[in-house]
This record gives C-alpha cells, sequence and structure tokens, in this order.
C-alpha cells in the first residue's frame, strides 16, 4: 500500500505515547483515525494534534472490558465504516518479581496486553477476511521476544502476542488479512509511570531506559513504512533491540548476561 489516504485506521491505546504517535503519523499519511482508549480528554487532545481533526473519531474503550467489544466494533461498521487497519497498541507495564507479583496483577496484564489485544482482532479480522482484505498491526516489544528479570507477567503477555498474531496470519493470509508485528525497543512514553508493582500499585515514575529512549513520533514513522510495507514482524529501536538476535544465536550467552539485568523493584 503506498498511502493510507482515506483508509480507516484503528487505534487502541492512543490516547498517549506509541499510539497518540501512530495517530499522528497515520493522520499525516491521510488516513481517518478511530482514537480509542479510557482517558476521554486525552483522547481529544490526539484528536486535535492529528492533522485535519475534524475527521477523526474518538470512541471510547476499555480493552479489558471484552463483554463491550462487540458492540464497538458494530458501532464502527456503522458509523464510520469498514477498518482498513486495526492497531492493537494498549498495553500497561510491570516492575515486580515473577515470585511476589500476586495472581490478580498477572491477570490484569494478561487482560490489558494479551486479550485485550486479542478481543479486539478477532472481531475486526473476521470482517475483514469477509471483505477480503485489511491489516491488523499487533504492537508487541522486543520483550515479546526476550525476557528479561522483574517484567515475567509483561513478557508473558508479549509472548503470547506473538503465538496468538503469528496463527491468525497463517489463518488469514488467503483471505487477504496481513498481520504486521511490531516490536518496540526503549521509546520516550509513560509506559513505566503507570507499570504495574507486584502489589498493583503504579511505578509512579517515567524509567531513565525511557526517558532516554527513541523518540515516540520518531519509531511512529518507522513504524508506519514497516506497517506500509506489510512487513511480518519488525524489531524498532535502539541498540537494546540486538538482545533478540544475541538470544537467538547465542542464547546461552543471553541467560548470562541478562541475569544481572534491572534490580529487584
Ligand atoms: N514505551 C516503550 O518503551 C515500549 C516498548 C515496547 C513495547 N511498548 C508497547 O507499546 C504500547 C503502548 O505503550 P506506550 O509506551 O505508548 O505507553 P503509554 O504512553 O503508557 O500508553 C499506554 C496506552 O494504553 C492505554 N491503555 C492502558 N490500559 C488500557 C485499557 N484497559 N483499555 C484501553 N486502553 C488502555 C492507555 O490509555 P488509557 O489509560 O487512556 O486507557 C494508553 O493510551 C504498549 O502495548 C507497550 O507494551 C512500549
Amino acid at each position: 500500500m503506498k498511502s493510507y489516504s482515506d483508509r480507516v485506521v484503528w487505534i487502541t491505546g492512543a490516547s498517549s505515547g506509541i499510539g497518540a504517535a501512530l495517530a499522528r503519523a497515520f493522520a499525516a499519511d491521510g488516513a481517518r483515525c478511530i482514537l480509542s482508549a479510557r482517558n476521554v480528554d486525552a483522547l481529544g487532545q490526539v484528536r486535535r494534534s492529528c492533522r485535519e481533526p475534524d475527521r477523526h473519531v474518538v470512541l471510547p474503550m476499555d480493552v479489558s472490558r471484552f463483554d463491550s467489544h462487540g458492540e464497538l466494533v458494530g458501532r464502527v461498521y456503522d458509523e464510520v465504516g469498514p477498518v482498513d487497519v486495526l492497531v492493537v497498541n494498549s498495553g500497561v507495564g510491570q516492575h515486580g518479581g515473577a515470585v511476589e507479583t500476586e495472581l490478580d496483577i498477572v491477570r490484569r496484564i494478561m487482560d490489558v496486553n494479551f486479550i485485550g489485544a486479542v478481543s479486539p482482532a478477532r472481531l475486526v479480522a473476521a470482517r475483514m477476511a469477509e471483505r477480503g482484505s485489511g491489516q491488523v498491526v499487533a504492537i508487541s516489544s522486543v520483550n515479546g521476544r526476550i525476557s528479561v528479570p522483574w517484567r515475567s507477567t509483561y513478557c508473558a503477555s508479549k509472548h503470547a502476542m506473538h503465538g496468538w498474531f503469528e496463527s491468525l496470519r497463517a489463518e488469514l493470509s488467503d483471505r487477504g488479512v496481513r498481520v504486521t508485528i511490531v516490536c518496540p525497543g526503549y521509546i520516550r512514553t509513560s509506559i513505566s509511570k503507570h507499570a504495574l508493582l507486584a502489589d498493583g500499585s503504579e511505578f509512579g515514575s517515567v524509567a531513565p531506559q525511557h526517558l532516554s529512549g527513541m523518540d515516540a513520533d520518531v519509531f511512529a514513522r518507522r513504524a508506519l513504512r514497516a506497517i506500509r510495507r506489510q512487513r511480518a514482524e519488525v524489531h524498532i529501536g535502539g541498540p537494546e533491540k540486538w538482545a533478540i538476535q544475541v538470544f537467538r544465536f547465542a542464547p546461552l550467552l543471553f541467560r548470562l548476561l541478562v541475569r544481572g539485568y534491572g534490580r529487584k523493584p
């Protein structure tokens, strides 16, 4: 696809960070964006920061309220039209030990990061397959390919995305549905501010690796290029993204090095 001019692009987690930057990038390319997340005021601000704000639609959505998704998808198709690109991007971070993190918190993170991506994706992908065209973009993470200490459930939720979205691609590729999995490295957003600690409270500040990470708008422009080329999987970030190759080609070395990564929260 050369440009997203007049294409309908639905982005979850569009109220901040990567989702907001992707909305601006798609809008600059001529797309009509549907912006979803829980914070309606922030979504309005993102809409106003996009090119031609009046073309874009704010659609409040909690990705962990699965029972509401059928109705939301119906409204999108009735009121806006068929979705050309669905970006499942909503996510929550984690700072907590694998043993210490309570099961309720494990479930909350999986509900947002994994099932909260799967639920809208399966509903929209079904309609794309009926129509014979569409693209689903899953925002995973470098942690969808490698696991690090103190992020066990976050890593699990992102690894799970690869499992599910790879199957989706294989099942629907001959029905015109493309799947792109994007793995960001460290991007400058507030992901760590809202990251959940072992007891469910929020970390509360932006971690240094995110402060010095890639600018979200730079990331979004690179991601858009890969999405346009319908790449199956792309890794975007600084040197941290090469950890995926270290793990792939020298797993013993990776497992030794990763033990010292990060500090116990
Ligand atoms: N920043 C990085 O370095 C990095 C690296 C790898 C992967 N990622 C991934 O990139 C994605 C975006 O993260 P970000 O860095 O842009 O962080 P962010 O600025 O904290 O954005 C997270 C987004 O997810 C939304 N969200 C959280 N819970 C939700 C829920 N229950 N329902 C609907 N939306 C929800 C938030 O909106 P509301 O609070 O308004 O609902 C917000 O728009 C995440 O999937 C994250 O795992 C980020």
